[in-house]
Parts: structure tokens; sequence; C-alpha cells
């Protein structure tokens, strides 16, 4: 399974990285807000920043919404550095999009994805993550790691070659369970990757191993 982080936030990207667990970085306009990051040349700055701590994979969104425009910022979003995946919402527009992306051999990230039948419409368009939101289907009381085991069947049924991207992780348990389901991927923030380390009997090992050996070693 890999892991992304889902942040802008540089200092965060690097201390991900730094546990050499890494598999790449997921961003939004949200992500990019909360960090400040405005103006054209500002934002291409932010994601050459990100693409120069990581080894690959650094979904960048449109904020296009219509198919040329989609297609033009796509495009110099892709020009910024080959570890860009253009990230682009499942709308009408952005599913043609996404076929023509993946036509020029430019990978994408379908976003906003909260049914199987969208994340179909991804698949068949050749995009090469769909972003299925668990958090999000939790919060209004859908079951949101249910989507991601339809989507794996759904997937594994036709061998569609795009990776099933679980985003919108909340806890570890949602981390966990989609391991369990076999999502190819997993994007979530930097406290769930660390949360992952905690358990309260490796604390309790760990302090009486130390003790042990002090008493003899002093
Ligand atoms: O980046 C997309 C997704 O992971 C957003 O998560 O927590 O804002 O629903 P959240």
């Amino acid at each position: 399974m890999k892991f992304f982080i889902d942040t802008a936030n540089l200092n965060e990207i690097k201390e991900a990285h730094g546990l050499g667990v890494l598999d790449g970085v997921t961003t939004n306009p949200s992500l990019m807000a909360k960090e400040g990051i405005k103006g054209a040349d500002n934002i291409r700055a932010h994601y050459k920043a990100i693409c120069q701590i990581v080894d690959n994979n650094v979904s960048a969104e449109v904020i296009a919404t219509d198919y040329d425009n989609i297609l033009k910022e796509g495009r110099e979003l892709a020009k910024i550095d080959d570890k860009i995946v253009v990230k682009v919402p499942m709308i009408k527009d952005g599913v043609k999009a996404i076929k023509r992306f993946s036509s020029d051999g430019i990978r994408t990230n379908c976003t906003l994805v909260f049914s199987p039948g969208q994340a179909i419409l991804a698949a068949k368009a050749g995009a090469s993550y769909v972003s299925p939101f668990i958090g999000r289907l939790d919060d209004i009381a859908q079951d949101g790691l249910e989507l991601i085991s339809q989507l794996r069947v759904i997937y594994d049924n036709y061998n569609f070659k795009t990776e099933i991207l679980a985003a919108s992780i909340r806890h570890t348990i949602h981390l966990i369970k989609c391991a369990e389901i076999g999502a190819d991927v997993a994007t979530c923030p930097l406290k769930v990757i660390t949360d992952l380390l905690n358990h309260p009997l490796t604390d309790a090992g760990l302090a009486k191993f130390l003790a042990d050996h002090k008493k003899v070693n002093g």
C-alpha cells in the first residue's frame, strides 16, 4: 500500500518523507489556501518545492471547471515537474479532460468521488488514480469504507488499471481498514501516519527494557 500525505505544508511533507515511508503528496485548493499560497507564480513555486522533497506522485489540482481550461491548466501543472499528477474533479468536463490527458501521457487523479458510478467513469476515462473521500461520506452518515470495498471489487472484475487512492482519511482505523480491503494508496494527514507508531505496550516494553539494562549497566 502506498502512503501519500494530504497536505501542502512543507514541514509536514519533510517530516513524513524523513520517516522513509512516503510515496507521494496530495494537495487541494483548500490545503493550498490553508498555507496562504496564492497567485499563479507562488502556486507553481510551491508545487516545485514539494516535488523537490518527495520522489514521485505530487497531486496538483486544477481550478478550472470547463474542458478547455482544465486541459490548459493541467498541461501547465504537468510541465512543472515529471512528478506532478494532475488532479481533476469528477464532473463531465473533468472526465473528458482525464480521457485526453490519459491519451497524452499525463497522469491524473480524479477527485471528489463519492459513488461507484463516478469511480467507473474515472477508470474508463483512464485516470491514474481515483480519490474516493471516505471521511466526508461518514460525515453524512454514509459508509465511506463500504465505497472502498465496492471499488476494489469493481476494479478487479474488469482489471481496471486506475489505482484506488483512499482520501479524506481521518484516523488510523480508516487507514488500516483500507489496507485490509486492498486500497492501492491511502492519503492522510501527518498525524494519521505518525499515530500508526503508537501502542501502549510498545512504550511500556521499551521502558522496561531500558530500566533492566540500566540496573545491570548503570
Ligand atoms: O485531499 C482530499 C481529501 O483527502 C480531503 O480530506 O479531510 O478535507 O475531507 P478532508
